[in-house]
């Protein structure tokens, strides 16, 4: 993920939005995060259809129409483009709501004395992109870290850094977050400094190029692709892989099978998937459980 990271305040906008089929609607999610992490929203038809709101630079919609048309995504209609109006803010803000998971609250900074007293808060700046913590991909793995038992993480594209913070606010520890973009890599360290969470060993690192920092409980929130190529890096006792789509489960878990580990259990959400595998190699790490959290 990289390009364009948007936030409130910046001039010469365009806000885009095109209408995409019901079986196109997930290929146009995927197409436009990547072109535009975090400077997007997303609205359902009731055809089961999508309506996508994209805040761009002025003059990068013709771009982004040939990525959609590269990326196999037709639309239906024409891109309805128009200059942002006066109340781009809050519009923009109105994309990001909070969520809560795993005993969590998760949103944007400026809704954060909205959330339910005593309970814990990730506090994310959507305004960087790389995750904001609401979309399902992320949402399955927070609900199941939450139920996993308090040992060390390595948070493998860590974009955003809302898995680490949200590790150490559930008591997992010690933490390790990579990711090969610097840019994340620099998100994840300002947003673990608003969150007060100490401690989090933050590195640039290439997860398919360069040894993988040894941890009891791997998170990996990236696609298919990256997914089945780290399989045969992977040695932790317990692996939470997300953003598979649901026709993807079986193939990514056939190639992590294939190395030695076992399916523990499948959530779906909204069209995506995450599988918890366990480690069954007879020389397999045994997990090192906090003993206190
Ligand atoms: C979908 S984002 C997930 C962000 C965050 N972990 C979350 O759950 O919201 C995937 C992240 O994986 C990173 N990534 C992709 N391939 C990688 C690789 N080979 N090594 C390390 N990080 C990678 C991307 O840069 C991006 O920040």
């Amino acid at each position: 993920m990289s390009d364009v990271a948007l936030g409130p305040g910046e001039a010469s906008l365009v806000e885009v939005v095109v209408h995409v089929a019901p079986e196109h609607a997930v290929d146009a999610e995927l197409a436009i995060g990547a072109f535009s992490p975090g400077g997007f929203g997303q609205e359902e038809l009731e055809d089961g259809g999508a309506r996508f709101t994209v805040y761009l630079p002025t003059g990068d919609e013709a771009r982004l129409e040939s990525w959609l048309a590269g990326e196999g995504v037709p639309l239906f209609g024409a891109a309805d483009v128009r200059v942002v109006p006066a109340d781009w803010s809050e519009r923009w803000k109105a994309f990001h709501q909070p969520v809560v998971v795993g005993g969590l609250w998760v949103g944007p900074p400026w809704q954060v004395d909205e959330a339910p007293a005593g309970m814990r808060r990730v506090v994310i700046e959507p305004a960087q992109g790389f995750g904001t913590g609401a979309h399902p991909t992320t949402r399955l793995v927070l609900g199941l870290l939450a139920e996993q038992p308090r040992a060390s993480v390595l948070d493998v594209g860590c974009g955003s850094g809302v898995l680490s913070a949200a590790a150490s606010m559930l008591g997992f520890g010690p933490i390790t977050a990579i990711d090969n973009d610097p840019v994340a890599v620099e998100s994840t360290r300002d947003n673990l400094v608003r969150n007060g969470v100490r401690g989090v060993d933050v590195r640039v690192l290439d997860a398919l190029q360069q040894d993988l920092p040894k941890a009891d409980v791997v998170l990996a929130n990236v696609i298919l692709e990256p997914l089945l190529r780290m399989a045969p890096r992977m040695t932790a006792p317990r692996l939470v892989l997300s953003g598979l789509l649901r026709s993807q489960v079986e193939e990514c878990s056939a190639a992590y099978e294939a190395v030695g580990y076992v399916v523990r259990e499948r959530r779906d959400r909204d069209g995506w998937s995450a599988i918890v595998l366990d480690d069954a190699r007879p020389d397999a790490a045994a997990m090192q459980y906090r003993a206190a959290w």
